[in-house]
Order: C-alpha cells, then structure tokens, then sequence
C-alpha cells in the first residue's frame, strides 16, 4: 500500500513538473531540484578509526561536491529506468538503511519480481565483492545490473544518456563534475560511486562504546555482546559485522526460487546455496532478513538458528555440534539479549542524514 502511494505521489510529480506551461514558469518560484552550481570542492572521506582501510580506490575517483550531488540526483532518478519510476531509491530507501521495506523480494518496472531482497547501501567503500553471491566484483560496475535487469530498471546505457543528454540541468551538473563533462555511462557510474562511497554509517552506539564515546551498555546488551562474540561473530565479523565470506546457514531451500546463491558465479559445487555473509549494522531496519527476505524479524531469525538449521550438502561446519545436533544452541534469555544487543548498532546519524535524502 504504502509503495502505491509513493508511485502515485511520484507519478503525480512528473505530470505536474511535465505540463507546465509557458506561462506558468514564468512566475514559478525555483523547483527543489534546480540546479545551484557551487564552487567544486573534494570530499573529505574519512575512514572510522574503528574500521579497517577502505577497499575502494578514492585516488581513482575522488568524490568531489558536485560529482557527489550529481550521484545523488541520478540515484533518485526514474530516468534510469525504462518506466521513468523505478529508481535506484525506490528499491534502496533511507530509512530502511537503503533496503525496500517490506519487500520480501525487490520490486523493478511494471511490478516486476526479483528473486532477492534489496541489500542495505552503506560501509560500501569497504567490501571486495558485492550482491548476495558476488556477481559484482567492484563498486563502479554493480549498477549495470540493476540498469539492465529487466525485472530492475530494465534500461540500458543508451537509453538513459538520450534521456539526460535532453536535460539542460544534467548537461550542467557533468560539465561540473567531470573534466571531459561527457554524459557518458563512465561517468555516470563514477558518479554514482561517488555518492554511494560517502555513505558510511559508523556512529552506532556500539562505536560510540567502543570509540569511549562516553555510552555504556546496558546489562541486557552486554550479555548480547559476550553471546554474539562466542556464538556469531565468527561470520559476522569485525566492525562491518561480516568476514565477506561466503557461507551456507542452514536455511530450508524454498521451493520458489531455488537459488544456488554462490555458485551462479562460479559454477562450483562447493559454492552452492552459499552466500555473502551480510552485515549486522542497522540490522534493525533492514527487515524482512536473508538474501530472499523470508523472515520478519530478529526473533524468528534467532529461531532458525537455534532450531530450524537444515542439512545440506554445504552447510557450514559451525553449525553441527560436537554431539552431531544442528544449530546455534540458544536460550529464549540468550535470545533476547542478542537482540538488545543488535539493537545498538543501528546508526540514526546515518538513517537520518540529510546529505544522502532525496529532499
Ligand atoms: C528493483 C529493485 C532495485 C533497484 C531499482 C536497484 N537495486 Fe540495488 N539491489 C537490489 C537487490 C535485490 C540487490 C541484491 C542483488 C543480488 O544479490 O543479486 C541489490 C544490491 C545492490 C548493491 C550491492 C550491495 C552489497 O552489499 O553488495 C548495490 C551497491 C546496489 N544494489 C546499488 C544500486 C544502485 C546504484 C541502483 C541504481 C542504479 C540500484 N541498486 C537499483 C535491488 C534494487
Ligand atoms: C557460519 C557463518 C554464520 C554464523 C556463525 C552466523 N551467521 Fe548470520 N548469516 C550468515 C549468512 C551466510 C547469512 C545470509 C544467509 C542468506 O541470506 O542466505 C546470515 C544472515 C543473518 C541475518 C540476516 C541479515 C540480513 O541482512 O538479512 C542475521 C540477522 C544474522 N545472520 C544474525 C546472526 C546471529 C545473531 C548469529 C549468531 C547467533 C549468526 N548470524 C551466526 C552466516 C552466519
């Protein structure tokens, strides 16, 4: 419901902004997106001093102010989708730490069902690889598949340069933020890396505990912490919350979709139903959980792992005991404090910045 108001809404919006007439514009006040050149500055990207080094390259694509913004409008735009809606935002919304809320699996064009549900934007500037099994080995090319899925955006390259190269606004937003100013598909996607690298969401009250910010955990998130360490942190590791590894958690194969996860990119037998292990930061929002979204909340996730972990043929080791039962033995008190504590690494600094907000 709350998706057909926001296409509504949105719909709305483009057939007011379309239909204006001459006279109108004339004593129309400036529309929100109009452009305002700014002096071009660097950004200043900051590694957390609780993070490890960034993977991504800065000196190749320094973000700068304008090419920042320029990413950002792109992100939000429905011109990069063949329906002229279905932005990069509409699947990735702040709120959610970027996820699409309530979305089990991803809604593209006309409705279009995905298979997976939509991975939080943000600490992206530090991973190797990305999406669920990997298929993207770099930040500057991961959008080609959304642009070009047909159950994304459905788009291709050429499509979405004739549609910015007709907008005088576009034409100077490149001309700002790229030497060549060229609306070109490399500069598009440079753009978009650059605003997606300056997302970084490293002000949690876990970092501010463990920077001595001056917070302190509760009795109950403590306790969360010791269980998370013995029992989780092996995967969800280090302060991303993931060792990047790509791993099998025992989920019951759904019949729906059948995804073999891991090995779509390899081919291996070994990879199969394997998957990124995802980060934990902003778990809180992100629901509903795992790569296609079957679950609602932290609770049934904890259940899975104490009771509902499968036998397959990959499982992860971790998960068979030594007395040869299956799962994360955990108590319903171990349950709640593992939520409590998963609770404090939600970022609200990061959920509610304005840099990275349509409006
Ligand atoms: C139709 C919904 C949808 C749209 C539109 C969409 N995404 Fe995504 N995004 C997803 C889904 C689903 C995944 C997980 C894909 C997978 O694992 O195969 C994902 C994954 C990603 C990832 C990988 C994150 C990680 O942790 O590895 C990035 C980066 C990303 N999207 C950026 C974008 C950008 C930029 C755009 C616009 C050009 C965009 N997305 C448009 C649904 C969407
Ligand atoms: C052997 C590695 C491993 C261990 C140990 C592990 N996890 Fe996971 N976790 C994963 C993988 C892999 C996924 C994604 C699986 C998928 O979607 O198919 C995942 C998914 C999750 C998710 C859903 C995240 C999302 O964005 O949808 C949560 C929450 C989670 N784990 C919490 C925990 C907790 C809490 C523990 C300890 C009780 C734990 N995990 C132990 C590997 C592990």
């Amino acid at each position: 419901m709350k998706n057909f108001w926001f296409i509504s809404i949105f719909a709305l919006c483009l057939a007011c902004s379309s239909d204006s007439s001459g006279e109108e514009t004339i004593t129309e006040t400036p529309q929100d997106d109009e452009y305002i050149p700014v002096p071009d500055s660097n950004l200043n990207f900051q590694v957390p001093s609780n993070f490890p080094d960034a993977t991504y390259d800065i000196s190749n694509n320094q973000p700068t102010q304008n090419g920042f913004e320029l990413g950002k409008k792109l992100f939000y735009d429905g011109k990069l989708a063949s329906d002229n809606v279905v932005s990069c935002g509409f699947c990735h919304i702040q709120d959610f730490a970027f996820t699409h809320h309530t979305h089990i699996v991803s809604h593209g064009v006309d409705g279009a069902l995905g298979t997976r549900n939509a991975q939080p934007l943000f600490n992206l500037a530090f991973l190797d690889e990305f999406t669920w099994d990997g298929a993207a080995q770099h930040l500057d090319t991961q959008p080609i598949i959304p642009i070009t899925t047909d159950v994304e955006m459905n788009s291709s390259f050429n499509e979405i340069i004739s549609k910015l190269s007709e907008d005088q606004t576009y034409q100077n937003m490149f001309k700002d933020a790229f030497d060549n100013g060229e609306i070109s598909s490399e500069n598009i996607l440079k753009a978009l890396s650059q605003f997606m690298v300056m997302m970084v969401s490293s002000n949690s009250k876990y970092d501010q505990v463990v920077r001595n910010e001056g917070s302190v955990f509760t009795e109950a998130e403590e306790a969360g912490l010791a269980i998370f360490e013995q029992k989780c942190a092996s995967c969800h590791a280090g302060p991303l919350f993931t060792d990047q590894s790509f791993r099998n958690n025992g989920l019951p194969i759904d019949a729906q979709y059948n995804d073999i996860g891991r090995k779509r990119v390899t081919g291996l037998d070994e990879d199969l139903r394997k998957f990124r292990v995802p980060t934990l930061r902003n778990i809180e929002v992100t629901f509903p959980y795992m790569h296609d979204g079957r679950f609602q909340t932290l609770t049934d996730v904890l259940d899975h792992y104490s009771d509902g972990v499968q036998e397959d043929v990959t499982l992860d080791p971790v998960f068979v005991q030594e007395n040869g039962s299956r799962g994360i033995p955990l108590s319903n008190l171990e349950k709640d404090q593992l939520v409590a504590f998963l609770k404090t690494l939600t970022d609200n600094s990061f959920i509610f910045d304005d840099r990275f907000s349509e409006f």
